[in-house]
């Protein structure tokens, strides 16, 4: 059996600049090969200095045990600034904690059963416009890109991705994503601090148009709640739910940060887990055949009790994540020196965090580089998912959408492969790379037949 693809890692010794270069093309193959065997790698270079921490005590010291010593790194705020603002992606310490206890109520188990009819109809919306291409090659990240967003703006504020606004938010922010993949790596890449800084103006002028239309959305909604006639949705969940240690609530304006990035970090990533799923399952087609047999569970109508019997597609989209963390790194920043593998670590220096890597550490998973969602149910793989296993982050600052993402990847993958049957081109393999998220370098081209 082939592997799935994984992009070609770099030499290990390369100049500043080279590494700068590979860098801008892409944040994974610009890393040494070491990198899936180490415990722990340093890169210094005149501008930065980090560390790449795979050990799983230390991750778990990053993440869970002292998360406020080790906050989100300035250079990522940087970058992202213009569009998110104070959102909860990019504040600190207090600021983030309040912003947390008002939103987190609005994603717990109760709340996912009420948004469920909305991610169901959404879901049905995404088959139909699948369907109708059957007997065509289809590039599907296009297809799971549109599905994901129509799902955020259908359980946020109750609106198919058809209206009128959600269609402009939808357009605007795949044009801002093209402006702007340099960015993005500001944070992992050798830069100077103040680089990041310059913006170009068409990013900037993204981003405030993308700003302007989530401002309308929310104004229609402040006046909605006003007038007693909001639906009961996520973004009225939200806007009414008050701090329980201060009784406040979020203005407008402290709600259109957050909106932009559950619509950055809620769609971005769905779509790419979604689109490498169903790219696994075209070339395993063993599991392609028992997804779409487990799929008669589920009922016409939408039953929140079906997704606990959907477990192959659970395993199967575990893997993805695996394989394809849709959020390949993640950095914070030392706030006083530090001992790791007793080594200095000093203040004030990036510590990233690779669910790249350690999800394919050679030391810690058996066929790290095999997709084998039978691995859920071995010793190993449940060594895993506890020490080696991080899609969604862990501790304080886990993924507020980790919930919801389990439900509407599960779903998703289980109704398309219910009504049809998707190959792979041999000539088209998609190549991974990590930009934002991990994609494909030429998009994921599928053929789709009805079955
Ligand atoms: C497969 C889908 C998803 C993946 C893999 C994913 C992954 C992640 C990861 C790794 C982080 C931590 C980033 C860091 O610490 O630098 C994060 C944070 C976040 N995610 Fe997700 N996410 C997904 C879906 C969603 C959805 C659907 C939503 C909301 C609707 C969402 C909202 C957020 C928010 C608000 C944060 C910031 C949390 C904080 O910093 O306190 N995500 N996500």
């Amino acid at each position: 059996m082939t592997l799935p693809p994984k992009p070609a890692s770099r030499p290990d010794k390369v100049s500043l600049w080279r590494y700068l270069q590979l860098g801008r093309q892409d944040l994974l193959s610009a890393q040494p090969e070491r990198l899936y065997r180490a415990w722990m790698a340093e890169f210094r270079t005149p501008f930065f200095r980090s560390y790449l921490v795979n050990q799983p005590d230390l991750v778990k010291t990053v993440l869970k045990d002292r998360p406020l010593d080790f906050p989100k790194s300035a250079r990522i705020s940087e970058g992202l600034r213009p569009l998110l603002g104070e959102s909860v992606f990019l504040t600190n310490g207090a600021q983030w904690q309040r912003q947390r206890r008002i939103i987190d109520p609005a994603f717990e188990g109760g709340r996912l059963r009420e948004t469920y009819p909305a991610m169901w109809a959404a879901s049905q919306a995404a088959l139909a416009r699948l369907s109708a291409r059957a007997g065509e090659t289809v590039e599907i990240e296009e297809q799971t890109s549109h599905a994901a967003a129509d799902i955020i703006f259908r359980t946020l504020f109750s609106i198919p991705i058809e209206d009128d606004l959600a269609a402009q938010v939808f357009h605007e922010f795949r044009a801002y994503q093209r402006t702007q993949p340099i960015l993005n790596l500001a944070a992992f890449l050798p830069l100077p601090r103040w680089m990041p800084r310059f913006f170009r103006s068409d990013t900037k002028a993204a981003a405030k148009r993308i700003r302007g239309l989530i401002t309308a959305l929310c104004e229609r909604r402040r006046a909605e709640i006003e007038a007693g006639t909001a639906p009961d949705d996520l973004a009225t969940k939200i806007m009414t739910t008050a701090d329980p240690e201060t009784g406040e609530t979020f203005s407008t304006e402290e709600m259109v940060d957050q909106v932009a990035i559950f619509f950055l970090a809620g769609h971005e990533t769905s779509a790419s887990a979604l689109a490498w799923a169903l790219y696994l399952v075209a070339t395993h087609p063993d599991w392609q055949e028992r997804l779409a047999e487990e799929a008669q569970l589920l009922g016409e109508a939408p039953d929140f009790a079906d997704i606990a019997k959907l477990r192959l597609s659970r395993d199967v989209f575990r893997e993805t994540l695996r394989l394809y963390p849709p959020v390949p790194m993640m950095v914070r920043e030392t706030t006083c020196p530090e001992r790791f593998r007793d080594r200095e670590v000093p203040e004030g220096v990036q510590i990233v965090l690779s669910p790249w890597h350690q999800h394919r550490h050679a030391r810690l998973l058996d066929n790290p580089d095999g997709f084998d969602p039978g691995r859920w149910g071995t010793e190993n793989g449940r060594s895993c998912a506890r020490e080696a296993y991080m899609p969604f982050s862990a501790g304080a600052r886990v993924c507020t959408g980790a919930g919801f993402a389990m439900v509407e990847g599960v779903l998703m993958l289980s109704l398309i492969l219910r009504d049809l049957k998707l190959t792979a081109l041999p000539e088209k393999t998609p190549e991974p790379v990590a930009f934002l998220t991990v994609r494909a370098r030429d998009g994921i081209h599928l053929r789709v037949e009805r079955r």
